[in-house]
């Protein structure tokens, strides 16, 4: 190693403690100042002061240059082009011009539909599931992590355990009846909440071995434009996230996305942490991919006009074609530089012509792991500075190299091939990521509130549109404002996974029968059926069978059911004891008198009014 770089002026103290730091580490330091970032080990303290705030930051240095491909070297590499890039202002999109993207409409519940959940349901032991759960949740302000808030809090189901109840029952209906791997992204901010939630859960039925949790790392932010790597203060970088498109670097490194395509697995859906209708959109999406061959296929909703969600778009000139995800600031000037001088406008259909990305992506493992492995699983790294005036040479803070899972495709060629399938807003995209005050502002603005209030509405509406499907008369109370969101108060409709993944599977389990006004319906089995079941003003039914029960459920019933109630300021407010998973929505249910069934022995059973 050539340590010329020591006679530095501003490197005498790191001379000095020189014989005291490990082969690796001194190492690694060289090739630092070689890439000009002697600042990083300036003044230090003499040997015996500080030493271990000197260990530990070197030690934290060695771990940060293992964690990213190409190492810290290769990060500062990175950054430099792209800061290069972003300061001569690149337009990313340059040469290139929007078009329609290849899209498959299954925003109605056709024959259509019900062909693509057939093709799908066949492939439930060819199916991975990868959950991103790295991110603070910032705009929700929920003091714990987001896959803990209940889903609904009628039996308050977590997120987490949501899912997990899906995997069960697609294997449950799978041939093999092979485990459906889980592989969750969590960061350190969220990883020992999450493990803890599985582990005190027992992993919420599914087996341990099925489960993957992979960690993402925090990158160093970085200071100027040379890429000088920025410190908290002497011995301690600044560390920022990197952004969901991790997931796709730690399937790589990890070895899991290679193992999962050598154990047979042909598609990974990616789903977000609170967004509770992905598992209904499963079936039919996995059948549109394996139908079109799509190595990529983005899940969308109609997308209003301006809507701050990413617009799904083809983007075609120089020879290149790419259908990618346009961040919703980046669509409207496109636009008016490209196909429509008004930007982005809506259409003849009311919505804008370029669908929203709800970011659940079904990912064809074959491409996927050829193409992780030609880079790495670095997907399309982006930097965005603040800069502090308009020479753009230096940022108001430190920036880093941040990743979006969505932007895989812009690694792909001519030969793979990107659809987009476009779902209803509440079968397939809910999430609860803003906090009650932003939900209200965002309602009073036109715009959808994704709240934990209105998470719930959609899964209760998820419920009442599969009942409608499979024949029962559904008739839809009216809207209550909750603190300024919109809250359908009934019929609160809980279909588990366990009795039906895909629209046939209901419509073999129901036949008849009506819910109207604020009744609720609970059903968790696989095989209860519904018979002319009728359920009409505050009445709620719950009806839970294992493995092996078979009930028949039949007739009018009546009971006092479960009452919205809606919280007080002071039961709101950060003193009381109320659950804070309750506080972010405003209300909560109470049992006054709900019939509840519940089935714990194989045989067979009748429930009647
Ligand atoms: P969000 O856009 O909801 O961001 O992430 P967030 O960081 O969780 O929440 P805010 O912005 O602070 O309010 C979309 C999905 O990506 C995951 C989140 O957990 C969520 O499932 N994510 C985000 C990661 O896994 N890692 C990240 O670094 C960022």
């Amino acid at each position: 190693m050539d340590t010329a770089f020591l006679d530095n002026a501003e490197l005498a103290d790191l001379k000095a403690n020189w014989d005291t730091i490990a082969a690796n580490q001194q190492e690694l330091i060289a090739s630092l100042a070689a890439e000009g970032q002697v600042a990083l080990f300036a003044d230090w303290d003499a040997p015996g002061t500080n030493d271990d705030a000197k260990t530990t930051f070197l030690d934290s240095l060695v771990k940060i240059d293992g964690n990213y491909p190409g190492g810290l070297v290769g990060y500062i590499h990175n950054a430099r082009k792209l800061l290069a890039e972003s300061k001569a202002g690149a337009n990313p999109f340059e040469g290139l011009s929007p078009e329609q993207p290849e899209k498959v409409d299954l925003t109605e519940f056709t024959t259509d539909f019900e062909k693509y959940e057939a093709i799908g349901a066949r492939q439930f032991n060819k199916v991975g599931i990868v959950l991103v759960a790295g991110g603070l949740g910032e705009r929700l302000g929920y003091n714990g992590i987001k896959l803990d808030i209940a889903v609904e809090v009628l039996e308050s189901t977590t997120y987490l355990k949501h899912y997990a109840d899906n995997l069960l029952a697609l294997q449950a209906r799978s041939e093999s009846k092979r485990p459906v791997p889980f592989v969750i992204m969590v960061s350190q901010d969220t990883g020992p909440k999450t493990i803890a939630s599985l582990e005190t859960n027992n992993y919420f039925g599914l087996s341990k071995d099925q489960v993957h949790i992979l960690q993402q790392e925090l990158v160093p932010a970085i200071a100027d434009n040379d890429g000088a790597l920025a410190l908290q203060e002497k011995y301690e970088l600044i560390l920022k996230p990197h952004g969901h498109g991790d997931i796709h670097m730690l399937l790589h490194t990890s070895g899991v996305a290679a193992k999962l395509k050598a154990d047979g697995i042909e598609h990974l859906m990616f789903i977000q942490d609170t967004n509770g209708p992905s598992f209904n959109t499963l079936p039919a999406a996995i059948g549109v991919s394996v139908e079109n061959e799509y190595d990529f296929n983005s899940l969308a909703i109609r997308r209003k006009a301006g809507e701050a969600v990413g617009g799904l778009a083809k983007l075609v000139g120089d020879g290149k074609e790419f259908t990618l995800n346009v961040e919703y600031n980046q669509l409207d000037p496109l636009l008016r530089a490209t196909i429509n001088p008004e930007g982005d406008v809506a259409d003849e259909t009311g919505f804008s012509p370029f669908p929203g990305n709800c970011n659940t992506l079904v990912i064809r493992m074959e491409s996927y792991v050829r193409i992780l492995e030609a880079s790495q699983g670095i997907i399309a790294e982006f930097v965005n500075p603040k800069y502090s005036d308009e020479t753009k040479s230096a940022f108001k803070k430190p920036t880093r190299l941040e990743t979006m899972m969505q932007d895989l495709p812009k690694l792909f060629g001519k030969s793979e091939k990107v659809g987009v399938t476009i779902f209803s807003r509440m079968w397939s995209f809910s999430p609860n990521k803003n906090n009650v005050v932003d939900a209200a502002a965002k309602i009073a603005s036109g715009g959808p509130a994704d709240s934990s209030a209105t998470a719930e509405n959609d899964f209760y509406a998820a419920g009442r549109a599969r009942l409608a499907v499979a024949g029962m008369k559904v008739e839809e109370a009216a809207e209550k404002m909750i603190l300024g969101v919109p809250f359908t108060i009934g019929p609160k409709v809980i279909l588990r996974p366990s009795f039906a993944v895909t629209l046939d599977e209901g419509c073999d389990k129901v036949s008849g029968g009506s819910i109207s006004g604020e009744s609720t319906l609970i059903i968790d089995g696989s095989d209860i059926t519904l018979d002319n079941v009728e359920l009409s003003g505050s009445t709620a039914l719950v009806v839970k069978a294992c493995a092996g029960a078979k009930v028949i459920v039949k007739g009018a019933f009546e009971n006092a059911g479960f009452a919205l109630i809606e919280l007080t300021e002071q039961e709101r407010s950060a003193e009381s004891e109320v659950s804070e998973y309750l506080k972010i929505r405003g209300y909560k249910f109470e049992n006054k008198g709900a019939e509840i069934f519940e089935f714990n022995e194989p045989g067979d059973y009748t429930v009647e009014a």
